[in-house]
């Protein structure tokens, strides 16, 4: 496995005075103080032991509370919920105990690059579809035996959400391959313009992920759930409590917590760093409007990898494509930055467009 790309990009802002930092994939914004007090309660109450390997009891409960108002999924029940340290465990919980290797899994492209890297370390086969894809173009995989269909809904890294009739596709192509659909929905909150579905709610197959880490900057404190149908989980319980464990005790008690924050304005914040990236670079890139997450992924003229060195030359990190795509021509661009950090990112890049 090579060392994460965007770590690298990490290590080159430390290098840069002053950079415009924006391949950060993380929330500008701190944690809300309610959900620290929580976790600092939990810490001075003494919860600090293991927990039940499957997740704290009130943390599953209001899980499904959560998944049947806000997700419709109305089969949701704690019994369905594995609470993990994170997306990447729940990842490698469901690859550990799903691919063989040469499984043909299927990937919907661009991506992220956590899919791609932990299959092929299970020795699975990748097949990709772009995101863009229409029922026709999915036809072509109905013939084959597929183990897996993975997503991510808002798009890291393009920002992109799947359309109904899509999860539809997909869901009906899971059906007919015999396929696990796995819907990696960490960014569902950062929903602009209202278009985010979860397909879990009509097709009772899917495993659902579901992330705290984005939504409330949470990501060093390792957090999210699993819901799938109850021998999924117990497998994958089985298997956390070999490795894992458990996710941290105190983190699950900020969860609760978390789950009553109203993120609103945060995410209206993003909206409007959403609408002004676009319009600052619509004129000067071929670029699609972000419609999820806090991404944009455009095209550049010159290698990705030349746009970087180009760049940076300017203060300016961004991530390169080919990590998210075979695309050699598309950088990512994350605005979870504070407004000053972001105009000038789009001033170096206007500069960039021309020379
Ligand atoms: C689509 C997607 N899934 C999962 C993750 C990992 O999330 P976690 O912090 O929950 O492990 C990320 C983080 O960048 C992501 O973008």
């Amino acid at each position: 496995m090579d060392s994460s790309p965007i770590r690298k990009a990490f290590e080159l802002a430390r290098t840069i005075e002053n950079p415009i930092n924006l391949s950060i994939g993380q929330p500008h914004f701190p944690c809300p103080p309610n959900i620290i007090e929580a976790m600092n309660r939990a810490a001075i109450d003494g919860k600090t032991a293991y927990t039940l390997t499957a997740g704290i009891p009130e943390l599953k409960e209001a899980m499904a509370e959560k998944y049947q108002i806000q997700n419709g999924i109305e089969y949701a029940k704690p019994d369905r919920i594995l609470v993990t340290s994170g997306i990447s465990s729940a990842l490698f919980l469901l690859f550990n105990a799903l691919v063989n290797p040469g499984d043909d899994c299927l990937v919907v492209s661009p991506y992220f690059l956590m899919y791609p890297s932990m299959l092929k370390f299970y020795g699975a086969n990748l097949l990709t579809v772009d995101e863009s894809f229409t029922s026709e173009e999915l036809s072509v995989f109905s013939s084959k035996k597929l183990k897996l269909i993975i997503y991510s809904n808002p798009s890291n890294p393009t920002g992109k959400v799947l359309s109904k009739e899509q999860l539809r596709g997909l869901a009906n192509l899971a059906e007919k391959t015999g396929a696990y659909l796995i819907s990696d929905e960490i960014y569902e909150l950062f929903d602009y313009d209202k278009q985010f579905y979860s397909i879990g709610k009509e097709y009772e197959k899917t495993i659902t992920l579901t992330g705290f880490s984005k939504t409330y900057n949470m990501t060093g404190l390792r957090l999210a759930t699993i819901l799938a149908d109850e021998v999924v989980i117990k497998t994958l319980t089985t298997l956390q409590q070999y490795t894992v464990v458990c996710a941290p005790s105190i983190t699950q008690w900020a969860g609760i917590e978390a789950l009553k924050t109203d993120m609103s304005s945060y995410i209206q914040d993003y909206r409007e760093k959403r609408d002004f990236v676009y319009d600052s670079l619509k004129a000067h890139y071929e670029i699609q409007k972000s419609g999820g997450a806090f991404y944009f992924f455009f095209k550049v003229k010159d290698t990705d990898e030349e746009f970087l060195q180009k760049a940076v030359k300017k203060k300016l990190i961004l991530v390169p494509g080919y990590i998210f795509s075979p695309s050699k021509h598309h950088m990512r661009l994350s605005f979870a930055t504070d407004w000053d950090n972001l105009k000038r990112g789009m001033k170096a890049l206007v500069e960039l467009a021309s020379e």
